[in-house]
């Protein structure tokens, strides 16, 4: 029986856990740093930072781990595939190298321009009085990016020239390289694939909610819910995204010399000219992980070992129903949040950054737990888990009321 060690704190990695646990080849799954509501599931915790590289390898060896899986976006930047590769311990994820199609926005830019994969139109500075001139010119809205890693919370969609300029002085404040990108308009997907040498999984399509408040507004977030599948995301339009944007990613990586074993995720935007892309990451999203990885009905422990060997995983999905989840944040998310505020203990909850002890949990960072469910249809699973919040104590927790509205209009 097989012994995995999933890296990462929160609600994706408590989901990767329970999936790797839920293996008849599986008989512990450990999580570092993880938190401690994932106890409550039998995922064992330890106490090693996610940039520990040096302790976490050693833990892998003397406690026999046969697989690692890293869940976030920093220790991918920060090489920690390469790492693992180095002292010869089986690793799922990208390498410093790749990872780079997250970690740096404009060589993600850079990518699709070069294998033709469709984006929207940018512009790149390296100094703020360029950077407002150019922005003075250009219609609004207009995108700014910060070319980094920012939870999240790197992008804003500036309405007003006055709002485009405040957001270029803050990006300038965080990094040396913005981005002021054409805004598209359009219907926003998660589309996620796992990927091992020329083979490759497509799991369901999702759509998170990245804004903070209904109706998206209010500031960005790392995500306040997700929903799959998305109706709007049909058949024909998800073979569209595979054959303009997926297989292109594929070959492009292959011809730069990228490939690893991990996830691809297409943050992808729907126009009228067909699906674009918006950002890449190399990792499963969340809270979108947490609604995806319950679809599995195969092995996932035998998917990702597949994976590794380049065989193609024999994968099935359930087809006959809507998963939704509602993450609840602390107050003041995303800005400085309020700590040790009581968090629910609910079975089979997703939790994030809490602490204290399962059954007493509280809050120790921003986005604390996930309550998922799934339905025979997206306005029963909404109708369901709004339902459940309504039975509990949140005290003033904060979540969005309005997840899976989007999917539940006409295109
Ligand atoms: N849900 C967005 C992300 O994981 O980056």
């Amino acid at each position: 029986m097989a012994k995995v060690l999933v890296v990462g704190n929160g609600g994706r990695e408590h989901a990767i856990a329970k999936a790797l646990l839920a293996s008849p080849q599986v008989a512990r799954v450990y999580c570092a740093p993880g938190n401690p509501g994932m106890r409550l599931d039998d995922i064992q915790t330890v106490a090693i930072d996610e940039l520990a590289f040096s302790e976490l390898v050693t833990f892998a060896r003397q406690k026999a781990i046969d697989l690692t899986v890293i869940g976030p976006e920093v220790p991918l930047a920060a090489g920690i595939v390469d790492y693992f590769q180095a002292a010869g311990l089986a690793v799922f994820g990208p390498n410093k190298a790749a990872a780079r199609l997250e970690s740096s926005k404009v060589f993600a830019k850079q990518f699709m321009a070069r294998h033709q994969i469709p984006t929207a139109g940018y512009q790149l500075f390296h100094e703020l009085t360029s950077a407002i001139a150019y922005s003075r010119e250009q219609p609004v809205p207009q995108v700014i990016k910060v070319d980094g890693l920012a939870a999240g919370k790197g992008v804003t969609v500036a309405m007003t020239r006055d709002e485009a300029e405040a957001a270029l002085v803050t990006a300038f404040e965080a990094t040396e390289t913005v981005l002021i990108e054409d805004y598209v308009e359009g219907f926003e997907f998660s589309q996620m694939v796992f990927v091992g040498g020329d083979k490759t999984v497509l799991l369901p399509t999702a759509q998170d909610h990245k804004r903070l408040l209904d109706d998206d507004l209010g500031p960005n977030t790392g995500g306040m819910g997700a929903y799959s599948p998305v109706p709007q995301i049909t058949p024909e339009i998800l073979a569209q995204t595979v054959t303009t944007i997926i297989e292109p990613t594929i070959k492009g990586l292959k011809a730069d010399d990228l490939s690893f074993e991990g996830v691809i995720y297409v943050g992808g935007i729907l126009t009228p000219q067909g699906p674009q892309v918006i950002e890449y990451n190399l990792r499963l999203g969340d809270p979108e992980a947490q609604i995806l990885l319950p679809q599995c009905q195969s092995d996932f422990y035998q998917l990702i070992v597949d994976l590794l060997q380049h065989r193609q995983p024999v994968v099935q999905w359930q087809t006959d129903e809507t998963y939704l989840g509602v993450v609840l944040a602390a107050p003041g998310y995303p800005g400085p949040t309020k700590a040790n505020v009581p968090v629910p203990t609910v079975p089979g909850a997703d939790y994030a950054s809490v602490a204290g002890e399962p059954g007493a949990l509280v809050s120790a960072g921003g986005r604390l737990m996930m309550l998922g469910t799934h339905a025979v249809d997206l306005a029963t699973a909404q109708h369901q888990v709004y339902a459940q919040l309504a039975q509990l104590t949140l005290g003033d927790l904060c979540y969005r009321h309005d997840i899976g509205a989007k999917g539940l209009t006409k295109t």
